[in-house]
């Protein structure tokens, strides 16, 4: 999808008022209260500022209870809790910022594939072909729980039910051609039937007769976002995907991934160029080096101790309160695998961290060390932006991901950074095109 060099520009919004975030001096000022839509429509604006490409909403639908066996921690510090469905805020950020796309997570696992073909084209629509899909595979028990699950569907077979619910959605978003409405008012024709067609979908896990009762949208279908580290995760990004999402922590890790993506678009008859991907970066922007260490020390500080257990706890569906004094991430390895839920991003923090670290040093910089840092001048951090995208195949950009307080940290990344970048010609100075996938490519 991502056809020319450039770095496109993302941020996560997911996690705006947990995380801890909300208590960073920067965070939430002059709102009425969370959630309120005119925070969110400004930070659309200042993404539109900086000709940012995409906002985008990860989201779950539980409530996890995972450290200490209650949700007790997660509520009182605010980790993974609250979670809103951020849909509604879509048509109206859209509505204040032009340009700028936005993405929406709907999980493949719990959801039904009419109904979700019908809710993006219906997006789409409003954005007027500024949506894209997060498909993601869901992997917490507390979720599984609300959708009726005692047991959690297992890793694989939630791949198989993704891969066909994918199939279906795009052969619904196919199934109005394009040419489809005449709106004829003289002869009283609105569209013509021919191009209108069923699926006749019978698979394992859906029935869909189809069509799509819809006008086609101006994407036909959103940008296609996958998030999985795993084989079958690759897969089904390589078949379905335009954009994949990564969270890989060395400039290695990150061609190792690069590399095994394109094996796998190989094998299905796609190119590298079909997919780009969105590495997740925290950026911590000063006057200098010293001014953003100091930066970086007054976040941290702002952080509890336990905060990051808590969120390690929710991601992997382990517990770990119980970590006795001196026990290591690789004394997880059994536990975090036999929940088969995010091994893939277990590995990589097994592979990428100080081995000698305890859990209780490593789970407080969790939260903030997970993904890609550049913390320092805006020459500092585009210096290793360009290093990483060039090193990478200059194939997508990054994501402003974890541990970024809105609206400061935000305003201050399309003040500063973006600038230089422009300047050097990395990332574009306007919109070129009337869609996402058209601005992405
Ligand atoms: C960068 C990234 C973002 C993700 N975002 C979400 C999300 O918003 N909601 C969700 O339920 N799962 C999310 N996932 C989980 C994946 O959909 C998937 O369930 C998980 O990574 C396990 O699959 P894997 O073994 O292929 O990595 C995300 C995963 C990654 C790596």
């Amino acid at each position: 999808m991502s056809q020319s060099n450039i770095i496109h520009l993302a941020a996560d919004l997911s996690f705006l008022h947990t995380d801890y975030l909300w208590r960073m001096p920067g965070s939430w000022i002059g709102y009425d209260y969370y959630s309120t839509s005119e925070f969110y429509e400004d930070i659309a604006r200042i993404a539109q500022r900086g000709v940012m490409d995409m906002l985008f909403f990860g989201d779950t639908g539980g409530t996890p209870e995972d450290y200490g066996g209650t949700y007790e921690a997660g509520v009182r510090y605010g980790a993974k809790w609250p979670r809103h469905d951020m849909a509604p805020m879509i048509p109206l950020m859209a509505k204040a910022a032009s340009g700028v796309g936005f993405a929406i997570t709907m999980s493949t696992t719990y959801h039904h594939p009419f109904y979700v073909a019908r809710f993006f084209n219906a997006l789409d629509h409003v954005t007027r072909g500024r949506i894209a899909w997060n498909a993601v595979t869901s992997a917490y028990k507390n979720e599984a729980a609300n959708y009726g699950f005692d047991v959690m569907m297992d890793h694989d077979e939630r791949y198989r039910r993704a891969q066909e619910f994918l199939e279906v959605a795009c052969k619904l978003w196919d199934s109005v051609e394009k040419d489809a409405i005449v709106t004829d008012r003289e002869r009283g024709i609105f569209a013509d039937p021919a191009k209108v067609h069923r699926i006749d979908h019978r698979g394992r896990y859906f029935n869909v007769r189809g069509p799509l009762p819809a006008l086609p949208s101006p994407q036909q279908r959103p940008v296609i976002i996958q998030a999985g580290l795993s084989g079958p995760g690759m897969d089904l990004a390589a078949t379905y995907a335009d954009m994949q999402f990564s969270t890989r922590r060395t400039v290695a890790s990150m061609q190792q991934h690069r590399a095994a993506l394109d094996a796998k678009l190989a094998q299905v008859g796609r190119k590298p160029r079909d997919v780009g991907i969105l590495w997740s970066i925290r950026i911590q922007v000063a006057e200098s080096d010293a001014a953003a260490k100091d930066k970086e020390r007054q976040y941290l500080e702002w952080i509890r101790p336990e905060a990051g257990l808590v969120e390690m706890s929710a991601q992997y569906n382990v517990d770990f309160s119980k970590a006795r004094p001196g026990m290591r991430l690789a004394d997880f390895v059994d536990e975090v695998r036999a929940q088969k839920g995010n091994y893939g991003s277990f590995e990589e923090l097994l592979k990428t961290t100080d081995p000698s670290q305890t859990v209780e040093e490593f789970g407080r910089r969790f939260l903030v060390d997970r993904i890609l840092v550049a913390a320092g001048t805006p020459k500092a951090i585009v210096d290793k932006l360009e290093e990483m995208h060039v090193a990478t195949g200059a194939n997508g950009g990054f994501i402003l991901g974890r541990g970024y307080s809105a609206m400061d940290n935000i305003r201050e990344f399309v003040e500063f950074v973006v600038p230089e970048l422009q300047r050097r010609g990395l990332s574009k100075r306007k919109y070129t095109g009337a869609t996402l996938r058209e601005n992405l490519s």
